[in-house]
């Protein structure tokens, strides 16, 4: 047979656009925010948060999360950053401690009560709990003690009944204004 000539082959103009569905890795949203991971689908998001982005908001909370301080909010729930791989990830809207604060830098009304009560010492933990305190002032606007002490956050430095004080000033309206 003889060879294809140029003529032959219909000429398709290239657009230069390629289709979502199409292209590889794992397309998330973080903080308002698009990302594509095409690394290691099984890194789990706290290191594509920390080594990746340099998000350093969010700690190791243990190697399943156990003190909470991995936390951040993935479609509005908060999950253990260390325990989602990002394949899970894919199409996922995720918020992190540094995700709260509105763009113009007012902090959110719950970062404003820890500050108020004097609630962060170290400050390892406060990432954590800012992100349990969000989604649980969302589920229970006016929480008892025992609600919050019911998150699974601890604070090595004993700040919990700070803590507690100013999940309730934040549910209460009076963090002061910045
Ligand atoms: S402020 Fe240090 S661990 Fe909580």
């Amino acid at each position: 047979m003889a060879p294809a000539q140029a003529h032959d082959v219909p000429v398709v103009p290239d657009s230069g656009i390629v289709p979502e569905k199409a292209r590889g890795g794992i397309g998330i949203e973080i903080n308002g925010e698009r990302f594509r991971h095409e690394g290691d689908p099984q890194m789990p998001l706290l290191w594509y948060l920390r080594d990746v982005l340099r998000l350093t908001g969010t700690k190791y909370g243990g190697a399943r999360g156990e003190n909470g301080a991995d936390l951040v909010l993935v479609n509005d729930k908060p999950v253990s950053a260390i325990a989602q791989p990002m394949a899970k990830l894919d199409g996922k809207r995720i918020t992190t401690v540094e995700g709260l604060a509105a763009n113009d830098g007012v902090l959110h009304p719950l970062q404003q009560a820890f500050i108020d009560e004097d609630a962060i010492g170290c400050g390892y933990c406060t990432p954590g709990w800012l992100i349990a305190g969000v989604d649980l002032l969302k589920r229970k606007p006016q929480p008892s003690d025992a609600d919050i002490d019911r998150l699974p956050n601890t604070c090595r430095c004993g700040c919990q009944t700070r803590v507690r004080a100013a999940i309730k000033r934040a549910a209460a309206g009076r963090a002061s204004q910045a």
